[in-house]
């Protein structure tokens, strides 16, 4: 307030502001509907792997049969990482979250570009695609580099999702684990201007380089209002430890004003397609596994939530069961989102620089003015 009067145009949290114009992503919160470049998050995430989605974001169009082939391999070639980042690393793995590491490598990457500082579009979707690639790799290495495992080393002949799961488990995925882990990704790969994408896109505005703007997302997703959910989301499941527990549970979260993990969103005031399409697979996979505990404790939740608050489930409510069903540690669900949004950061980075003008908003200024200066003597 200044003056007993709220600013015009003033919204806590730019919650319903439109921040920029982009032709990437389509969020329609009322139907719940999600397009990525005009294609349905159904179709998508049904037909296409990952490598195939990160074509479309990056390049704006679907590609054939060869341009995917060539992209494929193109991502694969860029999968291992220099030397000192490996060496980076084993230094701060014991120290660091996973996300606190993947932050610290992805901002090292930069030391070993010499166009670092390049400013054409070439230069751009390199470095994307680049970190598209090592993203994956650096999550793997730090978990390997952690629990006192060798690492191991990408294989060029898997698909993106195959080879991330191998290399932080040391076994070959089986067809419908990869499949799984593929769609997992497509899903988290973009969602226009959440927080992190609209963060590395005012990095970007100021000209800075590609591997400031993708530290700049890593830093805000790992927030627990944002990817950090992820992982929040079993720590509850793992909390709440049985369907009967869930009601009691969940009241006394509420009557405290604890936000209950996974669940709501800013936009999405129906259901998130995402959670949607995540919980038949996670329902699926909970059945091939005989494991059906976690699934049903998230059923019950979603329920009890509904019936209290009207909120449904978002992207993070379902994947961790998934995760947990191929055998990934908890640690790593927020690197996960990680490893996905890359694609859809370096997307938006390339609109911005290439539209670009400073993002520089004002700000409500609530405190005093012309107040009379004291003498550092004379403070109290
Ligand atoms: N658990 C309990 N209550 C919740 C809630 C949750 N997860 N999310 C929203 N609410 C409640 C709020 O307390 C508020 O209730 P009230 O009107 O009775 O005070 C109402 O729903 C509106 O919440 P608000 O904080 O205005 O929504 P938002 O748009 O700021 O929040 C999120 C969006 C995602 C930050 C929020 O839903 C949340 O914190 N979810 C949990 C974290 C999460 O899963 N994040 C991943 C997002 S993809």
């Amino acid at each position: 307030m200044v003056n007993g009067k709220l600013s015009a145009g003033f919204k806590k949290g730019l919650e319903d502001v439109i921040a920029g114009e982009s032709k990437i992503c389509k969020v329609d919160g009322k139907r719940g509907r999600l397009y990525y470049r005009g294609y349905s998050i159904e179709d998508l995430s049904t037909n296409c792997t990952f490598e195939e989605v990160t074509y479309l974001l990056l390049e704006g169009k679907l590609p054939n049969r060869k341009e995917l082939a060539r992209f494929t391999k193109e991502l694969s070639s860029m999968r291992n990482l220099p030397k000192y980042v490996v060496e980076i690393l084993e230094e701060v793995a014991h120290r660091t979250t996973p996300m606190e590491a993947l932050r610290t490598a992805v901002s090292s990457l930069a030391g070993g570009d010499k166009d670092v500082e390049g400013i054409t579009t070439d230069y751009h979707l390199a470095q994307g695609k680049s970190m598209v690639a090592k993203f994956a790799t650096i999550v793997a290495y730090y978990h390997r580099i952690n629990n006192k495992m060798e690492i191991v080393k990408p294989d060029p002949s898997l698909g993106h999702a195959a080879n991330f799961l191998y290399m932080v488990t040391g076994k070959r995925p089986s067809e419908i684990e990869a499949m799984a882990m593929d769609q997992d990704l497509v899903l988290h790969a973009e969602h226009s201007f959440n927080a992190s994408t609209f963060a590395a896109r005012i990095t970007v505005s100021t000209l800075s380089d590609m591997y400031s703007a993708m530290t700049t997302g890593i830093g805000v997703l790992k927030g627990p209002l944002h990817g950090g959910a992820s992982e929040a989301v079993m720590r509850q499941l793992q909390a709440i430890g049985s369907v009967e527990k869930v009601e009691p549970y969940v009241k006394d979260a509420l009557s405290k004003h604890r936000r209950m993990m996974g669940i709501g969103h800013r936009v999405y005031k129906v259901y998130d397609p995402r959670a949607r399409i995540l919980k038949k697979t996670a329902e699926r996979f909970s059945k091939a596994t005989g494991d059906m505990k976690w699934y049903n404790i998230a059923d019950k939740i979603e329920r009890v939530m509904f019936r209290e608050k009207k909120l449904y489930p978002n992207v993070d409510f379902f994947s961790s069961i998934i995760y947990n069903g191929l055998g990934l540690p908890l640690e790593l669900d927020s690197p996960i989102f990680a490893i996905s949004r890359v694609s859809g950061w370096s997307a938006h980075a390339l609109e911005q620089y290439g539209d670009n003008r400073l993002i520089r908003p004002l700000d409500y200024y609530t405190g005093p003015i012309d107040l009379k200066f004291i003498p550092i003597d004379e403070r109290k």
